[in-house]
């Protein structure tokens, strides 16, 4: 997507929800060096933030910590102002529920012609669907109180061209031209079953509030559902697991 993507000399570029800061320093600041632009990465997590600028420190980028959805003033001043040629971002907006403004947002903080070029889940995977079961059982409720955070219910594309369509039309009425929307299938491959199991704990934001020795409950309740969900062999050693990703480039037109 970064290579991809026209840039011009000077380009000012956004990264919303930078996260660990890996993606900014590692993708997305060699066409910033090469162009000579440079490179806000925002997150709204200040542990992330912080993280950010101790690990991937560098003169062309800036790690501001605020909400996208913040009120039009405070945004503004936590940016100075500042409005940008590209905006990125990856693997966030499936967290983001009020789409419509967001996407309003992001085109309010583009100049004419610039672009905003994202990638994120759809709904339709293992985890998300396992993890809404997992979360209205009994036992893990309090657990799981407020997953819906996890997963917005916009990234559902049941039928694919239904959804496509009314995701043009919002990114039209938002501002935008699209200039690419694909969902794509992918998959990734893991020789071992449990391997995947930790990752489905490791990444669960709701762990900490379990004791130590329910952890195992849980990962064997989401090993029950691979086999009821996904029709994976109680034996099976190891697992495909197989997504969709969501994947956009959109355009404010010079004229709007
Ligand atoms: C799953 S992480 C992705 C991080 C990174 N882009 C990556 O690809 O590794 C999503 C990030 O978006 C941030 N985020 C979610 N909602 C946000 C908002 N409204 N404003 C700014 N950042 C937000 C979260 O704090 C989190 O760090």
């Amino acid at each position: 997507m970064f290579e991809n993507i026209k840039w011009s000399r000077g380009d000012k570029v956004l990264e919303f929800g930078g996260g660990t800061g890996y993606n900014a320093y590692k993708w997305i600041l060699p066409q910033v060096q090469k162009w000579e632009g440079d490179l806000v990465s925002l997150d709204i997590s200040n542990t992330m933030v912080e993280y950010a600028r101790k690990t991937w420190p560098h003169p062309r980028i800036q790690h501001i910590c605020a909400d996208i959805l913040a009120e039009d003033d405070k945004l503004e001043k936590q940016l100075d102002g500042r409005l940008f040629d590209k905006i990125f971002s990856t693997f966030v907006l499936h967290q983001v529920h009020d789409i419509r403004n967001t996407l309003c947002r992001l085109q309010g903080l583009l100049n004419p012609g610039g672009v905003f070029g994202f990638i994120c889940f759809t709904n339709k995977n293992f985890y998300f669907r396992a993890t809404r079961i997992i979360a209205q059982m009994e036992k893990w409720k309090e657990c799981f109180n407020g997953y819906e955070s996890i997963i917005a219910s916009w990234t559902t594309f049941e039928g694919k061209d239904h959804g496509e369509n009314m995701l043009r039309n919002l990114m039209h009425e938002c501002g935008f031209q699209v200039k690419t929307l694909e969902i794509l299938d992918r998959s990734c491959y893991f020789d071992d079953i449990e391997v995947f199991l930790d990752l489905l704990l490791a990444i669960n934001q709701f762990l900490h509030r379990l004791p130590e020795k329910k952890k195992q409950e849980l990962k064997n309740d989401y090993h029950k559902l691979l086999t009821e969900i996904e029709e994976t062999n109680t034996d099976s050693k190891d697992f495909m697991f197989k997504y969709e990703l969501l994947y956009a480039v959109i355009e404010k037109p010079e004229v709007f």
